[in-house]
């Protein structure tokens, strides 16, 4: 809810990417709406290929000019599309901060740990020495609770294990204590309990500095214990959103329920996340209407001509013909 008068975090209005031109020109991300406050997390959840990562940096304006982005993106009131490339810079690593998947590419080998932190730190404060910017690398990698910071500060990123670099990347996308982190897919390449760790991590700095983040990922599991509000996308389209205890409980789409259908049991006894029989369409071969039509059992005539728009279904919103006529936990 927006509070005296004060624009959301981040507002996105009918976001819509294309790749190519002309008759190859395919789109990736079909209409997004997406509203954050300060201080709140929204989970981005949804299988590979819908959206998510072109959501993300479409959003950070870090797409090739190859692509065409249309919509608006309000960061605190201010529009993102379009801005100079110079202004978005400052407003990345400053204002937001990224974190990602495979930390690995996001740091340069050639440079330790602390190098890179520092770089970062300096870039948005330039007046601040040498010394002080070390001395709060090392803070901050001891925020991220690294063992022996002082040591740890002088190592290349290959010396750090995979959790321990994701754990410097989030120190290097805190470093000038954003408003909001975006956060793609931040614990996938890491083993179960590295995971946890740096869910805690992330839940930990969210109570601490009030930063407010977009989660993204594809297992509902992460969002679960770690978000206020989930949107769940499919083929480039929002699906179903709303508060994460509402769409857990009371999904009205037949997709989401598929998604919570095929989590693992928490006593680890479930096996694998299974996913929806059949696999989410491409860009070019996106069926009219619903696209999730094909591999859903619940298909009316109209799913074949009408695309579903979002709309209130009980406590969500559902972009479902039959979502309203489902009874709630049927599926
Ligand atoms: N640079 C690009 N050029 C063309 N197509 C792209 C590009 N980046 C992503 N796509 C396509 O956009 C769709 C969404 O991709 P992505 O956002 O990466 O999915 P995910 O949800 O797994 O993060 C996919 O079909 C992908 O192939
Ligand atoms: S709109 Fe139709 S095809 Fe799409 S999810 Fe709902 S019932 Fe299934
Ligand atoms: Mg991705």
């Amino acid at each position: 809810m927006e509070m005296s008068g004060q624009p959301p975090l981040l507002e996105v209005r009918d976001l819509r990417v294309s790749f190519g031109a002309g008759k190859d020109a395919a789109d990736a991300i079909c209409g997004v709406d997406l509203t954050l406050n300060a201080g709140e997390v929204l989970g981005i959840v949804g299988e590979s290929g819908s959206g998510k990562s072109v959501t993300m940096m479409a959003l950070m304006q870090l797409l090739p000019s190859s692509s065409r982005t249309t919509g608006s993106v309000r960061f605190k009131g201010k529009e993102l599309i379009g801005m100079p490339a110079r202004d978005m810079t400052r407003l990345r690593g400053s204002r937001i901060g990224m974190i990602f998947q495979d930390p690995l590419t996001a740091f340069n080998p050639v440079l330790t740990i602390g190098q890179q932190i520092v770089e970062a730190i300096r870039l948005h404060d330039r007046d601040l020495s040498k010394k002080a910017a070390l001395n709060r690398a090392i803070e901050l990698l001891s925020e991220v609770s690294i063992a022996q910071p002082d040591r740890r500060v002088h190592q290349y990123p290959h010396e750090f294990s995979g959790g321990m670099r994701q754990r410097a990347m989030i120190a290097m996308a805190i470093a000038n204590r954003p408003d909001l982190l975006i956060a793609d897919e931040p614990t996938t390449a890491l083993d179960v309990t590295v995971q946890a760790q740096i869910m805690d991590l992330l839940h930990k700095l969210r109570e601490d500095l009030n930063i407010g983040m977009v989660l993204i990922t594809h297992d509902l599991g992460v969002v679960a214990g770690a978000a206020d509000q989930i949107a769940v996308m499919y083929s480039g389209r929002i699906v179903e959103r709303g508060a994460v205890r509402d769409v857990f409980r009371h999904s009205r789409h037949p997709y989401t329920r598929g998604l919570l259908g095929s989590l693992p049991k928490l006593n680890g006894s479930g096996g694998p996340l299974v996913a929806i029989e059949g696999m989410p369409p491409s860009l070019r071969n996106r069926p009219p209407g619903c696209a999730f039509r094909p591999r859903c059992r619940f298909a009316a005539g109209i799913c074949a001509t009408e695309v579903p728009p979002l709309l209130p279904a009980g406590v969500v919103e559902s972009a479902c013909h039959v979502s309203q006529s489902l009874a709630e936990n049927a599926a």
